[in-house]
């Protein structure tokens, strides 16, 4: 019986399988019902015990090297057909790739970190999922104001919310750098708004935080003059209207001639010749003092910008849920 395997292992190993119908002669008469194998096992009932443990252990050796043989034969035989059908036209044209177009938030976006960096801004970024201490507290922002209320904010617990302004970022900054510090920071922010044409649960903004010896507020008014002519054209002009926010004193809303109308009136500027971009003002003393900086020896303005409402104007669309419907018509056209 040893013999017999050992002739069956050589046999079948010198085997030469070159196509399906040879493969499925070899398994018929190797691993069929009425094949070699069968036979082998219906020997071995009749095998003298004590040789039992012996010629099993040979038989199962067999078994394994007839099953694959016949496994590796079959998986050649099936590459070998895969690679041997050409169901194509070499020659014909590739599909040229769809090139992507940039977002008109990032187009806005970079531009306004370009026009920011020829005059000395940096750029820093700060979490979106903000405390209570950075987002309010430290803005001088009071318990009772408004902005902290639940309709407005939304919080995540008591103490953490999803930032509702970009200002959070100047706190981060001034707690771990000493001034100077001239930073822009572009983010994501979020308010609990209901969502209409105008505005969004959630949208962009570009905080400006310079602090410095000396600085002044005629400093933050050139500078968004230089900003508001770089970014919508040398024709047009800025006017900063007295307002109030908490982290700054005094502050001021910032507006630009509608070009839209050239100032003659138009739906965009309601007929008024100007439309608000953001909010201004010099730094809060009280601002200084949350974050451990000397309000005696430094002073700074800080500006805070819609992304969204700056595309709006420049590309004169005039529903802000278009930038977040990810239809490709619309984010197409402008072009990057
Ligand atoms: N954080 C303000 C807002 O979201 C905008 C703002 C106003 C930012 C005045 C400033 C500022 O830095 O000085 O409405």
């Amino acid at each position: 019986m040893k013999d017999k395997i050992e002739q069956i292992i050589q046999d079948t190993s010198a085997i030469l399988i070159k196509n399906n119908a040879q493969l499925e002669e070899f398994r018929i008469k190797y691993l069929g019902t009425k094949g070699v194998l069968k036979d082998m096992f219906d020997a071995f009932k009749l095998v003298p015990n004590e040789n039992k443990k012996e010629y099993g252990q040979l038989l199962n050796v067999l078994k394994s090297h007839v099953e694959y043989i016949f496994s590796t034969n079959k998986e050649a035989l099936e590459v070998s057909a895969e690679n041997s059908v050409v169901d194509f036209d070499v020659t014909m044209p590739g599909t040229p790739l769809e090139l992507g177009a940039r977002h008109p938030i990032s187009i806005i976006k970079n531009e306004m970190i370009e026009i920011f960096a020829r005059i000395g801004f940096a750029v820093a970024e700060g979490p979106e999922i903000e405390d209570d201490w950075h987002n309010f507290t430290a803005l001088n922002t009071p318990e009772d104001h408004p902005a902290r209320d639940m309709q407005d904010t939304f919080y995540i617990n008591e103490n953490t919310l999803l930032r509702t302004h970009t200002s959070p970022v100047q706190i981060r900054l001034m707690e771990n750098e000493a001034p100077p510090i001239r930073v822009i920071t572009p983010g994501r922010v979020y308010r609990n708004e209901t969502i209409s044409a105008r505005a969004h649960c959630t949208f962009h903004q570009v905080e400006g935080l310079y602090i410095n010896e000396n600085v002044s507020f005629a400093d933050l008014k050139q500078t968004l003059l230089y900003f508001a002519k770089e970014m919508f054209g040398q024709n047009v002009e800025i006017r900063l209207r007295p307002s109030f926010f908490p982290f700054t004193e005094p502050s001021a809303e910032l507006d630009i001639t509608c070009f839209i109308c050239d100032r003659k009136g138009c739906p965009v500027c309601k007929g008024s010749g100007w439309v608000e971009i953001g909010g201004c003002g010099m730094v809060d003393p009280a601002v200084l003092q949350n974050c451990k900086i000397d309000d005696q020896k430094y002073t700074g303005f800080a500006f805070g910008m819609g992304i969204e409402r700056i595309a709006l104007l420049k590309y004169g669309i005039d529903d802000i849920r278009l930038f977040y419907e990810n239809d490709v018509r619309f984010l197409k056209q402008f072009g990057s």
